[in-house]
């Protein structure tokens, strides 16, 4: 059978659902609703299915909430009537938001995602859990559809998963960008920095994170560091002097708690 779904919300997350279960064809996208009265560009070949009138939803089997984390509970209640699923994609709001609806749930895509980047939907882990069994073995079921990787997970289970995701990702790609940022002040290409940043991502495959350290704090080299962070004071670059030290103090320590 196929299922028909809605999709509320025009950003990132959005447009990925909407694309990937555009793209199958055992499932179909029948509206998508946004709080604006022009579809986002990004959404142009949605424009037929595009509505800003949340009074005049479909009928249809899951409702998926994908907009920001603070809308998710106005976006919600004001969804009234709807017989199917409500869903939404948050790492960090609990399942218990969505509790004024008959059926409702959870699939959050632990990945990131932008608009110009294409992603293999089939390897996103989805976490999902469902406010009744039958709820959440349809909802495996419409997951499997989009992912190979469906795991079943609690709210507070998955608040730690989004918070190490913020870790992984969020903290290490502003890490780059400060990087890029010191290499730009002073002339010199920003992308010379990018082999060393594929080669971090890549060895974490192969070794624990632990023994892939290298580093002047990994080593204790308080001469280098010193250097480094009279270098950031002298040329006022006091954005990154707070994110070194606090971060070699981390490495230096979980060195020496490990000994
Ligand atoms: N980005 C990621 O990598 C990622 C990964 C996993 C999960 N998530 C989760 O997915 C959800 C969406 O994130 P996102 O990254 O797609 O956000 P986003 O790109 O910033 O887009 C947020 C969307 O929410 C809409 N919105 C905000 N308040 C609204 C309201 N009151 N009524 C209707 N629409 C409203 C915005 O509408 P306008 O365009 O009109 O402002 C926009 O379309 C969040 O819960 C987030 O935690 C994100």
């Amino acid at each position: 059978m196929i299922d028909e779904i809605i999709i509320i919300g025009t950003g990132k997350v959005a447009y990925h659902f909407a694309k990937e279960i555009n793209n199958n064809p055992k499932l179909k996208l029948i509206q998508i609703l946004g709080r604006s009265k022009r579809i986002n560009s990004h959404f142009n070949e949605f424009s037929d299915i595009y509505s800003s009138n949340f009074s005049k939803l479909k009928k249809s089997k899951y409702c998926i909430i994908a907009v920001s984390d603070n809308s998710v509970k106005s976006v919600s209640i004001n969804i009234k009537k709807f017989e199917g699923t409500v869903l939404h994609t948050s790492g960090s709001i609990n399942m218990s938001i969505l509790n004024t609806h008959l059926k409702f749930g959870v699939i959050y895509p632990l990945q990131t995602f932008s608009f110009d980047r294409n992603i293999d939907f089939n390897k996103i882990p989805l976490l999902v859990e469902a406010s009744n069994n039958k709820t959440l073995n349809e909802l495996i079921d419409f997951s499997s559809k989009l992912s190979k990787k469906t795991i079943i997970m609690n709210s507070d289970k998955r608040l730690i998963c989004h918070l190490s995701a913020v870790f992984a990702n969020n903290f290490t790609n502003h890490l780059i960008y400060t990087s890029e940022k010191l290499l730009k002040k002073f002339d010199i290409d920003k992308d010379l920095i990018h082999p060393l940043c594929e080669e971090t991502i890549l060895k974490i495959k192969s070794i624990s994170s632990y023994d892939a350290q290298t580093g002047p704090a990994s080593r204790n080299d308080l001469e280098t560091i010193e250097n480094h962070i009279n270098f950031l004071k002298k040329n006022n670059l006091t954005f990154s002097i707070d994110i070194y030290k606090s971060i070699t103090e981390s490495i230096i320590k979980t060195k020496f708690d490990k000994q």
